[in-house]
């Protein structure tokens, strides 16, 4: 028998462990599922789904109503169990009391070929599983259906392939029949998502290469951190980046989020096919490394307003077990739909100059004159006619000498362009309205049809068709996306009439319609309306600030280009290692307007200004990445004089193509260097001057750099001397490195065995540097002409900041 006082004693310390254990409970609770659910568990009959090489595999489960998921890849848990679902106005949410309805499992195996691309066939192999959900007539009481007998029906389509995930959310409309056959409708018709509630359970404390979350740019340097870093490190990681930001979460992202687990396995959070839905960010619960899905809202704060049927853009989680596979990775494209264009024969890659850096190195600028303190567009229909005399007149006014887009300029950019085998040239800044354009959240900024008065449009497209190029057209929307759209029609139609078939549009600044953001729904809607207007016209589309791809251009393939990514315009700003992460995040939905090709690196030597503006990396650096970068858009975008010095570097440049049949990446890690070797795609190498050799006014035998170099022809070779040449075996190395210079071997064990190549190696000095600093030597490099063979291994040096380019040809007697 205890006595009183053991009684006590033993009482207490039952109280205590009963204290202990509701406070176990209690920590568990907070730290597993955060403060108002438990994290869910997946029950042990979930469905499952394996992948085609049955790594990895896919739980679902309806638990208490809440549809879950969670991955494993080998036995190694990817994501942990996730919730999914949707809060909703109007309505009872879409995020409890679910029962399964139906499930149905398929599988797909097919070979698509991409009308640009890194290789030419790309596989789409998956097993799917479609899940039907539903909330029984009834049970859920709806605001505005309150005595609808009909059921809520939700499905989830999953898509597990060897190196990822895709699934979405799918609202159909006819969802059975009734008793008298007649159809059952959803119960869903119209309605407004307030938040998407889909997570992604981390199972560690993962590093992670990520841009803040933001609902209006990605102009970020990327901040390499462990996940539970994200929040001490995240106002810093907005500063030096673009304009406007709007964050919403100390520990917010953007897609795509690549990650690396302490086994290795590369992670990575995207989103494909992003159609009449807002663009997601990522919120992060960092007590249990689970992210949120965080919907780009719009003026009135919805995330989305859909009408059945309908269905939201696929979230991904992509595993590969090297950095190579994530470059190798076609997830995103594969989940897009296939092309959706019949005629795609006009659409073709672009190797380009541009009338640019000379405004964005502040040399030279956009507008025309300073004789305007502000600027009123002739013909803005909200303008009373009293008012209509106020509107800016050009003709008039005094040039203030800085204007690049004037006839000699571009002339001279034209006749460099032509003579070095390119295939286009920009030109930016030959509209009025530049005076006044920037940070106004003006509606009627721009026209889009009329020059300014040293710009002659005509004459111009005539002197480029003549010598055999185009000009790129140039829409600085302002982000005065109504303006943009009142003018769409007339603006594509002067391109059609002047032969203009491709147009670089912007969107800096405040998006107006006010409230709305570049990721936001209606606005998602404007970028795609654009892209699809333009295909009707044949124009190819590069957009800059618009929406980060994922994957659309395998529907649209006149998508040829976006920027959506801190690029060359940040000069000094951007870090070194930037390059070796884009192709890991931005570039895996679609490729990138990055722009390079800088020689001229220090600003300081363009204008007194720029001086102490120096940008990290070195000449070579450069050279690598038309191989690295994958874009079949791609743009020398120096001046020519700074080329003039280095000719024999710029043949690199010359010399490379930008549409591939096969891609091999040799090595990559994110953050650290990438090497990537490319096999030109020899149908496409000449299509852009073929297409000029159509127009009324073009030159018929132009041959690009790319196609001189291929066939091996010289400069003054015309397209006529294709008939009795044959392409050579070609392939072109290029490898980037972060600040940490590397030595690197490239085994050319892919070349065809027995062939000799003549191979042009581009290499660092011994003395480069694109550090800045002491040291900073970025114009320094060596280049070596060499035969080599499948069975040759080049040991290739890469300067801090640095990097190189390799060019191979088939030796032919
Ligand atoms: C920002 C774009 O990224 C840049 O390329 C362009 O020159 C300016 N906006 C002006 O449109
Ligand atoms: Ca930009």
């Amino acid at each position: 028998m205890l006595k009183q006082k053991q009684i006590n004693k033993y009482n207490i310390m039952k109280i205590r462990l009963f204290i202990l254990f509701c406070l176990t409970v209690m920590t568990g609770w907070y730290t597993m599922g955060g403060n108002k659910t438990i994290t869910p568990q997946m029950p042990q009959d979930a469905l499952t789904l394996s992948s085609p090489d049955g790594q990895m595999v896919l739980r679902f489960a309806v638990v208490n109503g809440v549809p879950q998921y969670a991955l494993d890849r080998a036995g190694k848990e990817i994501v942990k169990p996730s919730k999914l679902g949707f809060t909703l106005e109007w309505r009872d949410n879409m995020a409890q009391a679910f029962v399964m309805k139906e499930v149905a499992k398929s599988s797909k195996d097919e070979t698509w070929q991409p009308v640009w691309g890194e290789e030419n066939n790309v596989r789409n192999h998956y097993n799917e599983l479609l899940v039907t959900l539903e909330q029984p007539a009834g049970k859920v009481a709806s605001m505005d259906h309150s005595t609808d007998k009909r059921p809520t029906v939700m499905q989830i389509r999953f898509r597990l392939y060897d190196d990822g995930l895709g699934f979405r959310y799918e609202f159909p409309s006819v969802v059975g029949k009734q008793a008298d056959g007649t159809p059952l409708y959803n119960a869903l018709v119209y309605f407004w998502i307030k938040e998407e509630l889909t997570e992604f359970a981390m199972a560690g404390d993962h590093l992670a290469w990520w841009i803040p979350g933001d609902y209006d740019t990605q102009e970020f340097n990327y901040t390499e951190s462990r996940l539970s870093e994200i929040r001490s490190l995240h106002s810093g990681a907005q500063v030096g980046g673009g304009w406007p930001w709007k964050s919403f979460s100390e520990t917010g992202v953007q897609t795509a989020l690549q990650m690396k687990t302490d086994d290795g396995l590369y992670i990575n959070i995207h989103e494909a096919a992003v159609l009449d839905y807002p663009t997601a960010n990522l919120d992060l619960d960092d007590k249990t490394m689970t992210f949120r899905i965080w919907l780009t809202p719009d003026a009135t704060g919805y995330g989305a307003r859909l009408q059945t049927p309908c269905m939201t853009p696929w979230r991904t989680v992509q595993v590969c077990e090297t950095a190579t596979d994530v470059l190798r990775s076609r997830l995103i494209l594969n989940l897009n739909e296939p092309c959706a264009l019949e005629d795609v024969s006009w659409i073709h890659p672009v190797k380009y100059m541009g009338v640019w850096w000379e405004m964005i190195s502040d040399k030279n600028c956009w507008s025309y004159t300073n004789d305007f303190t502000s600027v009123r567009l002739p013909g803005n229909p909200s303008v009373p006619p009293s008012l209509q005399g106020y509107a800016t007149d050009w003709t008039k006014a005094k040039p203030h000498g800085r204007h690049a887009a004037n006839n000699e300029n571009v002339r001279r950019y034209i006749d460099f362009a032509v003579k070095h085998g390119f295939d286009a040239l920009l030109i930016e800044g030959w509209n009025i309205g530049w005076e006044d354009w920037y940070g106004k959240e003006k509606d009627f900024v721009f026209d889009f049809v009329t020059p300014y008065p040293d710009f002659d449009l005509p004459a111009l497209n005539r002197y480029a068709h003549e010598k055999g190029i185009r000009l790129i057209m140039h829409h600085e929307s302002s982000s005065s996306v109504s303006n943009y759209e009142r003018w769409m029609d007339t603006a594509y139609s002067l391109m059609n009439h002047y032969g203009y078939d491709a147009v670089k549009s912007g969107y800096v600044g405040k998006i107006v319609p006010h409230g709305e953001h570049h990721y936001s729904q209606p606005i998602i809607n404007h970028y795609h309306r654009a892209i699809v207007e333009a295909a009707k016209r044949h124009i190819m589309v590069n957009a800059h600030e618009a929406v980060r791809p994922t994957g659309l251009c395998r529907t649209w393939p006149n998508m040829i280009g976006n920027e959506s990514a801190m690029g060359t315009e940040f000069r000094g700003g951007i870090r070194p290692g930037h390059t070796t992460i884009l192709p890991f995040t931005r570039l895996q939905g679609g490729p990138m307007d990055y722009t390079p090709g800088i020689f001229e690196t220090d600003m300081g030597n363009i204008i007194s200004w720029g001086k102490g503006n120096q940008m990290k990396h070195t000449i070579c650096n450069q050279l690598g990445l038309y191989v690295t970068f994958y874009s079949p858009l791609q743009m020398a975008a120096d001046f020519p004089e700074h080329y003039e010095p280095y000719m024999d570097a710029f043949q690199f440049i010359k010399d490379v193509a930008v549409d591939w049949d096969t891609s091999l990446y040799l090595m990559a890690e994110p953050g650290a260097y990438i090497v990537t070797a490319r096999h030109p795609k020899v149908s496409t190498l000449n299509k852009a001057a073929e297409g000029v050799g159509t127009l009324p006014d073009g030159k018929k035998d132009m041959l690009s750099g790319a196609a001189r170099y291929v066939y091996a022809l010289p400069q003054e070779a015309t397209a006529a001397d294709l008939k009795n040449a044959t392409a050579r075996d070609v392939w072109y190395v290029g490898g980037v490195t972060d600040e940490n210079a590397r030595e690197v071997t490239v085994n050319l064990d892919f070349l065809k065995p027995g062939v000799k190549y003549e191979a042009i190696i581009y290499c660092d000095g011994k003395d480069a540097s694109g550090l800045t600093g002491e040291g900073y030597n970025p114009k320094s490099y060596t280049i070596t002409n060499k035969k080599v063979t499948s069975k040759s291994k080049l040991k290739i040096r890469m300067a801090p900041c640095g990097g190189f380019a390799i060019s191979m040809r088939e030796i032919r007697k």
